[in-house]
């Protein structure tokens, strides 16, 4: 993840390496921790033996719309999104398909939060990521993932969209007045797993874009 980060171009501010394990990076400071000092400040339970603080930028909502618009890519909204494995695995997958941009609204998992972090494996530092609210995207047209009750995918030409807007685990989409998309699911299934659902969507757009 370290090294992704490094390879995404984010500068470290400092790199720890635990005593016995080597890691070479660029960054302002180096240290080399005991093992027992590693274990007690590290957040997993099989740290593999390095640790780094880096500053991240954080993009505005203007920035994020205009990367994706330049990109011919819809952005990437993520709507009460609590799981920082989710927000995570979305980043990874957003990366992975090429959306350059992903907006993140009120009540999301924090991206750059340790664990969401480890979920995209590094890959968020890949995207330009912004904190939007709804007003930030008043003018944006695009369709929000429903686990039911939208057009079906093969019927919507989301890869055109300005957002596509995923929503949260418990409650769905917070606005009512987007266009739905929905993946249809075998009778009696309820709904996807969200990183599922856009794993399906973004990999569409890329076909789509691609064809
Ligand atoms: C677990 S689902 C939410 C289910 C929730 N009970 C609801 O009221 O919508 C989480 C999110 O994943 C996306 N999703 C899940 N299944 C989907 C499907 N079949 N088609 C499109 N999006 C889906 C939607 O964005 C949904 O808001």
């Amino acid at each position: 993840m370290v090294a992704e980060a490094v390879a995404s171009g984010v500068e470290l501010e400092v790199i720890a390496v635990r005593e016995g394990d080597q890691f070479g990076a660029d960054a302002a400071r180096h240290v080399m921790l005991a093992r027992e000092v590693f274990r007690s400040i590290s957040q997993t339970v099989t740290p593999q033996g390095v640790l780094a603080i880096a500053r991240v930028r954080e993009s505005t909502a203007d920035e994020a719309i205009a990367a994706a618009r330049e990109a011919g890519w819809p952005l990437v909204v993520l709507d009460r999104v609590q799981d920082p494995g989710n927000v995570g695995a979305i980043c990874r997958t957003a990366a992975a398909a090429g959306a350059p941009a992903l907006a993140v609204l009120d009540g999301c998992a924090d991206p750059f939060g340790a664990k969401s972090v480890r979920a995209s494996a590094g890959n968020v530092f890949r995207l330009i990521v912004a904190r939007a609210d709804w007003e930030d995207l008043a003018a944006m047209d695009g369709y929000g993932a429903a686990a039911a009750g939208g057009v079906p995918l093969t019927e919507s030409p989301i890869e055109n969209a300005g957002m596509i807007v995923l929503g949260s685990e418990a409650h769905g989409l917070s606005r009512s007045n987007l266009k739905l998309v929905t993946i249809p699911l075998m009778h009696g299934v309820e709904s996807l797993n969200v990183a599922a659902a856009a794993a399906l969507l973004l990999f569409e757009v890329r076909r789509r874009r691609a064809a």
